[in-house]
């Protein structure tokens, strides 16, 4: 049974094939990165007429890579929120319209719940099992029982993790996405190098607050005389979009390294403690981690290292940003059930999972 997934909830325009629920025959994704990061992060009106642009091409290409015409399909699924309303509704608006035209039923899926099915769609995962979703928009904890029932255990009161990620690279010069280079960078960098505080939740102690570390990188900045070597950073993304390794050490400083490094660290220190406490809380038997930040190898390797008494799930990097292949996996139990959206369904930007 192939379902065709569309996802278009923030920057990328996203089409997939996919079979069964878990087989993943195609899976396209058309990012908008060029278009938004010379303003250091997504500007919703661009990204809407990105997607206007990209989506009849995209959706094109997934039925192509997986050899499906439209009357093989089962059903068109969609993200239904959250997100920017605006972008939720060019695929929304157009998935729609295939259904109309093809005669298939709808599945509205929840983004949040995509990036669960984009591990638990792939892997063993035995439940109850703790997520970890963690992404530029999303930190949140959520318990995740036997026929995926829902319970949010703590979500971050301020920044997402990605969101911090992003603006500690703006801040720096580094441009956006700020993950993937921050990433790569903190491994040449001494996470011990400068000591940044735990936040302290006062209330619900699962949540997360990112803000006060994100001050402190400012505060760090505004103590040093980085005009230069920011504006060296901006000048080399100024005439190469995504420089290497080597182009970002030749204008980054020791210093800054380190700064990166000890962030990084820092971030990933909060997420561990949060899920494996609550993991433990639930008594859960998988540790489920995605969303963007779920690339982060930094993460990933301190996540094996801490050794626990349960297995961590981590999506492939493909899977973890934003995708098609998660939505119409999440469709497909949906789709089993007889779980339609019609025709009246609308795009909800604040949409909760629970
Ligand atoms: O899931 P995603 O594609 O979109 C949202 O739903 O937000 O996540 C994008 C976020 C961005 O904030 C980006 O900086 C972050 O994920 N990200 C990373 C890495 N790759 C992407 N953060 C840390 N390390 C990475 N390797
Ligand atoms: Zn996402």
């Amino acid at each position: 049974m192939k379902i065709l997934g569309i996802e278009s909830s923030c920057d990328e325009t996203a089409a997939a094939v996919v079979e069964d629920g878990s087989k993943i025959l195609s899976s396209v994704v058309s990012s908008q990165m060029a278009t938004h990061s010379k303003y250091g992060g997504v500007v919703p009106e661009l990204a809407s007429r990105e997607h206007l642009r990209a989506i009849v091409p995209a959706v094109r290409m997934a039925l192509a890579e997986s050899v499906t015409r439209a009357e093989d399909l089962r059903a068109i699924a969609v993200t239904e929120g959250p997100g920017l309303v605006g972008s939720l509704l060019v695929g929304m608006t157009y998935a729609k319209a295939l259904a109309m035209v093809h005669r298939l039923p709808l599945i509205a899926v929840n983004h949040i719940e995509g990036h669960i099915y984009a591990v638990a769609s792939q892997h063993p995962v035995e439940y109850p099992a703790l997520a970890l979703v963690v992404s530029g928009g999303h930190t949140h904890l959520y318990e995740v029982a036997e026929g995926f029932r829902y319970r949010l255990l703590g979500k971050t009161r301020d920044d997402a993790a990605g969101e911090a990620f992003d603006k500690v690279a703006k801040l720096l010069g580094f441009g956006y996405p700020g993950g993937p280079v921050v990433d790569m960078l903190a491994a040449h960098g001494d996470p011990e190098a400068v000591r940044f505080t735990l936040a302290k939740m006062k209330g619900n102690t699962l949540d997360f607050s990112f803000s006060g570390l994100k001050t402190a990188v400012l505060r760090w900045f505004e103590a040093r005389n980085m005009e230069d070597e920011v504006a060296a950073r901006r000048q080399l993304l100024a005439t190469n979009l995504t420089p290497s390794l080597e182009d970002w050490l030749r204008v980054t400083p020791k210093a800054t390294l380190d700064v990166l490094a000890s962030f990084q660290s820092t971030v990933i220190e909060e997420l561990l403690r949060r899920a494996t406490r609550s993991a433990e809380e639930i008594g859960a038997r998988s540790l489920i981690v995605s969303g963007g930040v779920a690339c982060n190898t930094g993460l990933r390797r301190a996540a094996v290292e801490a050794h626990l008494p349960y297995p961590i799930f981590f999506p492939t990097p493909a899977l973890s940003t934003d995708n098609a292949a998660m939505i119409a996996a999440a469709a497909f139990p949906k789709l089993v059930r007889g779980e339609f959206a019609d025709q009246t369904l609308k795009a909800q930007a604040n949409l909760a999972l629970a």
